[in-house]
């Protein structure tokens, strides 16, 4: 298939562009930097060197022999990416240039302003741009668990059926975020249902936990060809984060009772279900959603975890409850569905111990880069804003 990839440059863009050039697919991929340029605004780059995208697609082809066409270009503008649409005519786009971080929509008016009109523009002109050149076209989209918030009932795969004063309907499942970043996810969904009823396009909605890990066949295969691998309070998942905090004998930082449960997966599994969702579409007119998540863990699991095989591995891992930034429960009732991908033919990496240890020993390479100044900077919730992240 002809597959375009917007979001090429990112954690997850990157390995999926090589994930589909390796297994014979025609990929594009788009990219205008934000997060590269983020990050070394806020000085939290990530942990691994990454060539910039047109080199990674030249050591790439270089390698295999396969070519990924790369356009370094921004989604929302929409001239650009029509052109796009027009000239590769792709079969399925997977959606992943957004602004990813919710501590980043948090910081400032200007940079919530920033999320909301990035977040939202790249999603309608992906839309427009599917029904002016081709719409048949599968967008695959990648939404979050986030969008469920933390609710007090079990958490059902997007849709729900509710019965009320004898009716019956099915609705998009109640959904209440915890961030700004999150609320835009929300907004892409609905806009997204809108125009699946409205003009008959077809679109997958991923609700994805957050990923851990940095290693997949294709990313192996030379150090160059890495995912970018934030450990920063802006843009790192909290897994990666913790790995490194525990190198850098730097205590995890737990915000509050770490109670908090979140439902997670393996940067391969991440590779997996975008795979498996493109290469079994939806009928046109469809949205279909799926709990992109392997296993449930609270905070403190996590931070036990990394706690075990680290000091297995010889460091002096301590934990650190600090005061949480956020505003969430830090105690609840959480029990999302996630079986869809599974019936898709998802065979999942779980958390092992060796997975954990392989991601310490890549992050053990890297230690003399780590920049502790970048793994918390407290920024809040609440109205306050901190200096220096302005
Ligand atoms: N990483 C996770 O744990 C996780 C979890 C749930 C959902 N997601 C979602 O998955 C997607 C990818 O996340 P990621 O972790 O790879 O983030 P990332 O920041 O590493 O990748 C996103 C890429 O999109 C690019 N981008 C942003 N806006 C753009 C625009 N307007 N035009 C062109 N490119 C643009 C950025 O420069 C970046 O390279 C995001 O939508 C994110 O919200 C990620």
């Amino acid at each position: 298939m002809r597959i375009l990839i917007l979001g090429a440059d990112g954690y997850l863009g990157w390995p999926t562009c090589m994930y589909f050039s390796q297994r014979g697919h025609d990929v594009v991929g788009i990219d205008n930097y934000f997060r590269r340029n983020a990050a070394i605004a806020l000085d939290c780059e990530p942990l691994l060197p990454t060539p910039n995208l047109i080199q990674r697609a030249k050591i790439w082809e270089k390698i295999t022999g396969k070519r990924i066409n790369i356009h370094v270009g921004d989604a929302t503008n929409y001239a650009f990416l029509l052109k796009i649409f027009k000239e590769y005519k792709p079969d399925t786009v997977v959606h992943y240039a957004e602004q990813p971080s919710a501590p980043y929509s948090m910081i400032n008016q200007e940079k919530a302003a920033f999320t909301l009109q990035n977040n939202l523009i790249s999603t309608l002109n992906i839309v427009y741009a599917v029904k002016e050149a081709n719409r048949d076209c599968h967008i695959i989209k990648l939404g979050t668990m986030g969008e469920y918030g933390t609710p007090n009932i079990d958490i059902e795969e997007g849709w729900l059926e509710i019965n009320h004063k004898g009716k019956k309907d099915k609705f998009l499942f109640p959904r209440q975020a915890s961030s700004l970043y999150h609320t835009t996810k929300i907004q892409d969904t609905d806009m997204l249902w809108f125009y699946v009823r409205t003009w008959g396009i077809r679109v997958t909605d991923l609700m994805q936990g957050p990923v851990y890990g940095i290693s997949t066949d294709e990313a192996d295969r030379d150090s160059q060809l890495v995912p970018n691998f934030h450990y920063d309070e802006v843009f790192g998942t909290v897994l990666n984060r913790f790995v490194v905090q525990a190198v850098a004998n730097y205590p995890l930082t737990v915000y509050g009772k770490g109670g908090q449960i979140r439902g997670y997966l393996n940067l391969k599994d991440t590779m997996q279900c975008v795979y498996l969702s493109a290469t079994q579409p939806v009928k046109n007119g469809e949205l279909r959603i799926f709990n992109q998540v392997t296993e449930t863990f609270s905070v403190n699991e996590l931070a036990d975890k990394v706690c075990a095989v680290g000091n297995k591995l010889g460091y002096n891992v301590n934990i650190n409850h600090i005061e949480n930034p956020r505003k969430e429960k830090e105690e609840h009732y959480y029990n999302p569905k996630y079986t869809g991908l599974l019936e898709l033919g998802l065979k999942p990496n779980y958390l092992t111990d060796d997975e954990l240890t392989g991601i310490f020993r890549k992050v053990e390479q890297y230690k003399d880069q780590i920049n502790r100044d970048a793994i918390f900077r407290g920024i809040k919730w609440s109205a306050e804003t901190l200096s220096g992240t302005a």
